[in-house]
């Protein structure tokens, strides 16, 4: 049976995302339809992290509706997976206008937003589709093309998670080369999953030097 917490989660994510459907954390508010907060499974073991909604995923107010997403899904059916098996988001859930670089105001205001999501799902892998994701989910400067198929152990939202960097299937729709680069990379992604990221060892306890021995009061030994 499922513990209580898993019970919980869908309605704590539903929860969170009606809260941050009204954000206004950052100047994004004010030009994009709607809030992109992601679909898919509330307790997926594999999630999804692109940059930010584009044009068609602004108006719908789904995540990778348009021709990336289409890609998305047919390399997911590739291995077995459907989308409500997974769960999809982007780094910002609001559109930047014409598709432009999010800027550093708008990350720093949003990413709190996608930490809170991967704490209530809980995955067990977490596939970053792009240079965007991986660089701010891995928090290094490595580029996709060196890191792409390489899983790296990592916390995220509290929990220890295998980080899964992809290349960006908008990468793919031209390019049938590249197209052959993610469906290898798709294919590790059961092994992936079938694996326990065991938590890193607590940090060891600072033992105390013993305390220097007081030396005893000399008995006073009575004469009598
Ligand atoms: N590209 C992304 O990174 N995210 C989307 O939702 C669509 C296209």
């Amino acid at each position: 049976m499922a513990a209580a917490t898993e019970l919980a989660r869908p309605t704590e994510l539903a929860a969170f995302a009606a809260e941050v459907a009204s954000c206004t954390r950052c100047p994004l508010a004010a030009t994009r339809t709607q809030v992109v907060f992601g679909s898919g499974s509330p307790t997926a073991d594999l999630m999804f992290v692109g940059e930010a909604p584009g044009f068609h995923e602004d108006k719908q107010g789904v995540p990778f509706v348009g021709a990336a997403g289409q890609l998305l899904g047919k390399l997911l059916a590739g291995i077995g997976l459907r989308r409500e098996d997974v769960y999809i988001a982007n780094c910002l859930k609001c559109r930047p206008p014409g598709n432009r670089d999010p800027q550093p105001d708008e990350i720093e205001a949003c990413e709190g937003h996608l930490f809170r999501q991967i704490e209530l799902i809980q995955p067990k892998v977490v596939a970053t589709l792009g240079n965007f994701a991986t660089k701010l989910l891995s928090g290094k400067p490595a580029g996709i093309t060196r890191v792409h198929g390489r899983e790296q152990e990592v916390t995220l939202g509290g929990s220890r998670v295998l980080l899964y960097p992809i290349f960006h299937p908008a990468a793919a729709l031209y390019t049938p080369r590249m197209l052959e680069v993610l469906e290898t990379d798709f294919r590790r992604l059961p092994d992936l999953l079938g694996r326990v990221v065991v938590p890193p060892p607590p940090p060891p306890v600072a033992v105390r030097p013993l305390e220097p021995r007081v030396p005893a009061e000399p008995l006073q030994l009575g004469l009598f």
